[in-house]
């Protein structure tokens, strides 16, 4: 890989070829430089005599700021890889005579008169860069010089794998506000925490046996009230979609009707949440078995209450073999349906019963009408 160092220079044009410096300019791009400072000056010859110092025992001396002190000077700092040298070749040997006949193309040969009165100047080393910007723009900062190799490499070993993940997680999420998700989601990645700036959010989870109507009544206060619904089945079905590993083991445990890792799907809300800027979100089957509710309290967040929605299991397994007909869930049969129910008694009942006896359970009737259940939640909002 060919190492490319990028660089300032300082470029001068010259009084003689001063009527020349749009021409001059244009070349001056078209080879590639950025222009990162301009500015037109008159020297004085006390201070043509300061920048042509290192010049003071030579014979030419005294010719040399006479001429520069004669008329207009356009003072340029070019940027580009190995902008030192580059700049010396476009403008061509010293002599414009010389360029005439060596360089027919170089802006001395085209512009310059002879040696001295020769268009353009240009540093000849990268101190004298720094100390000839300096003389003319004091202010200029050289610290972002980074070499081509360098950047390419940060780019690929970096920024890119960062911003692949990012930009995965953030179309898998669907955040409600994508630009300020992936914000959140790099100063993450920086270790700088951004929660100072984020509003608290309303948690609620929205908890039931299969088929009790959650996912239909998320979807309604959603329309509702703006808010925003995960489902934890559906992060985990997701997984199952990516076709990893993890998936294919988290499909055999929803075909199955198990509850998979806690950690697993607390990872998923988690990422969600962090996208969410609504005013509310609910948690649709979520958690599931008292070890999942003690971990979302203690590392994501408090929340306000839970809905219940009671609803029998005849109920339940009627709706659920309905849906099977167009759902395409691996789940939704009868094997699957009753593997459900008994994981929903055993495990996932005692952390209804453990909210309720802290007084944070609102139970609702799941058997009426959905746009009945849907009023009767809308109270409790
Ligand atoms: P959950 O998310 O709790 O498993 P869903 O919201 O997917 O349940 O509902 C399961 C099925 O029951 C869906 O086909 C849905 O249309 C239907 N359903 C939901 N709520 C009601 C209700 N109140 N009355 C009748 N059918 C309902
Ligand atoms: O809520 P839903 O019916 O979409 O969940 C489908 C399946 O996803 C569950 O039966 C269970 O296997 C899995 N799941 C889980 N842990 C949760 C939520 C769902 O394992 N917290
Ligand atoms: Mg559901």
């Amino acid at each position: 890989m060919v190492v490319e160092k990028i660089e300032s220079t300082l470029a001068l044009v010259k009084p003689d070829a001063f009527d020349n410096t749009e021409n001059i300019i244009t070349i001056i791009k078209r080879n590639g430089f950025v222009i990162s400072e301009r500015q037109v000056v008159t020297l004085s010859k006390e201070r043509a005599a300061q920048f042509y110092e290192e010049h003071k025992e030579r014979s030419f001396y005294d010719d040399l700021t006479t001429f520069m002190s004669s008329g207009p000077t356009l003072a340029l700092v070019l940027r580009k890889a190995d902008a030192i040298t580059s700049w010396r070749q476009l403008m061509g040997p010293t002599n414009s005579d010389k360029a005439r006949k060596e360089a027919p193309d170089s802006i001395r040969a085209k512009f310059g008169t002879d040696g001295s009165k020769n268009a353009t100047h240009g540093s000849d080393s990268p101190q004298s860069a720094a100390r000839e910007i300096a003389f003319f723009f004091p202010e200029y900062q050289h610290s972002s010089e980074f070499n081509g190799q360098d950047v390419r490499e940060y780019l690929t070993k970096t920024v890119t794998p960062l911003l692949t993940t990012a930009l995965t997680e953030m179309c898998r999420l669907n955040p409600s506000d994508p630009v300020e998700w992936l914000g959140h989601y790099l100063l993450k990645s920086a270790g700088i925490s951004a929660e100072p700036a984020k509003p608290s959010k309303n948690i609620y989870f929205v908890l039931g046996g299969p088929g009790s109507g959650k996912g239909t009544q998320c979807a309604k206060l959603v329309e509702k009230l703006s808010f925003d619904h995960f489902s934890a089945g559906d992060l985990l079905r997701n997984e199952v979609s990516s076709g990893s590993e993890q998936g294919k083991m988290i499909g055999e445990m929803i075909k199955e009707g198990k509850i998979v890792p806690g950690h697993i799907t607390l990872d998923l809300l988690r990422n969600a949440i962090d996208g969410s800027n609504a005013p509310g979100v609910l948690i649709d089957g979520f958690p599931r078995q008292l070890g999942q509710a003690g971990s979302f309290e203690k590392e994501v967040s408090d929340f306000e209450f839970v809905l219940f929605f009671d609803c029998p299991e005849e109920e339940m397994e009627r709706r659920l073999l309905q849906r099977g007909k167009t759902s395409g869930r691996s789940d939704d049969n009868i094997d699957s349906i009753r593997k459900r129910f008994n994981t929903f008694v055993n495990t996932s009942m005692p952390v209804i019963e453990y909210y309720e006896a802290k007084g944070k359970v609102h139970k609702i009737d799941a058997t009426m009408p959905i746009d009945t259940v849907t009023e009767a939640i809308l109270k409790l909002f």
